[in-house]
C-alpha cells in the first residue's frame, strides 16, 4: 500500500506515520506538509508545500496512490468562523479534490473529533464546520472515504502536540488518560490505535463511514 500523509508533523499525524513506517505492508509513504518530520526512513518521501489550497504544481507527484491519511488540522479555540472555516474546509477539500481526481482506487481518511455535527445546523461553529467538511468528502469519488472521530487521543512513544495546551493537558493528566484509556475507550484512544486503524479500513474497510473512539479502538 502507498499511503499519502498530510499533517506529519502535528500530534495525530506523527502517531500515524509512525505506524505506517512500522508497517511492512506499506511500501512507500509521502508526507505533504509545510515543514519537515526530521525521520530518515527509505520508504518516507517528503513534498514541503505552501499553498495547501493549491496542488497544481505537485500534481504528478500526487498519483499512484491507494490511501490518504488527512492528519492536518487546526483547534478552533480563539480563532472566528471565517478562518476556522479556510484552515478547516477549504484545505481538506482542496486536497481532496485533487486526490480523488488523481486517484479514482483511493481510500482516503479524516481526523475531525467526537461531537461533530452532521446536521451543519447545531451551534457549535467547530462542529457545524468539521461535519460539513466530512459531509462534502463523503460526496467525492474515493474508492471509500472514512471519517475518524475520536474524543481524546493520548500521545505515546514521545509524540507531542504542536498545540501548547493541548500538549500540557496531555503531560499532565498521563496516568489518568492511559485509565481511562482502558476503562472508558468511548472518550480515550491513543496516537498508536488511530494510526492501527487508519491503515486497517485502508486495508480492509469498514462497514460505517463514521468511525468514534470505540470503533478506533476496537479496529
Ligand atoms: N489532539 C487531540 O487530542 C485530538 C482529538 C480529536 C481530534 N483531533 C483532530 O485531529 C487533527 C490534528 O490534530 P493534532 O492534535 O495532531 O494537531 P497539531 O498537533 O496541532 O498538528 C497540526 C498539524 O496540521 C498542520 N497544519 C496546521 N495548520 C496548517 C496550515 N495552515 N497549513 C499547513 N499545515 C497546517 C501542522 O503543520 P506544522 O507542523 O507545519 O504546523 C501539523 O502537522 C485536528 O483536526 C484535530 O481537531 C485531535
Amino acid at each position: 500500500m502507498k499511503v499519502i500523509l498530510f499533517g506529519a508533523t502535528g500530534m495525530v499525524g506523527q502517531g500515524v506515520l509512525r505506524e505506517c513506517l512500522l508497517d511492512s505492508a506499506i511500501e512507500a509513504v509521502l508526507a505533504v506538509g509545510r515543514s519537515p518530520t526530521g525521520e530518515r526512513q527509505p520508504k518516507l518521501r517528503e513534498i514541503q508545500h505552501e499553498d495547501f489550497t493549491d496542488y497544481s504544481d505537485i500534481e504528478p507527484q500526487l498519483t499512484g496512490y491507494d490511501a490518504c491519511f488527512f492528519c492536518l488540522g487546526v483547534s478552533s479555540i480563539g480563532m472566528d468562523e471565517e478562518r476556522y472555516r479556510h484552515l478547516t474546509y477549504d484545505i481538506t477539500l482542496a486536497a481532496a479534490n485533487t486526490l480523488s481526481r488523481l486517484n479514482s482506487q483511493m481510500v482516503f481518511v479524516y481526523v475531525t473529533g467526537r461531537g461533530t455535527d452532521s446536521t451543519e445546523q447545531g451551534a457549535l461553529m467547530w462542529a457545524r464546520v468539521k461535519g460539513k467538511t466530512e459531509n462534502d468528502l463523503l460526496k467525492l469519488p474515493f474508492k471509500a472515504a472514512y471519517m475518524f472521530r475520536p474524543a481524546g487521543i493520548q500521545p505515546l512513544h514521545g509524540i507531542r502536540s504542536k498545540t501548547a495546551w493541548v500538549q500540557a493537558i496531555y503531560v499532565g493528566a498521563a496516568p489518568l488518560l492511559s485509565l481511562l484509556n482502558r476503562v472508558a475507550p468511548k472518550y480515550m484512544t491513543t496516537t498508536e490505535q488511530v494510526g492501527r486503524a487508519m491503515i486497517k479500513v485502508a486495508r480492509e474497510g469498514y462497514p460505517r463511514p463514521v468511525l468514534e473512539s470505540e470503533d478506533i479502538n476496537y479496529l
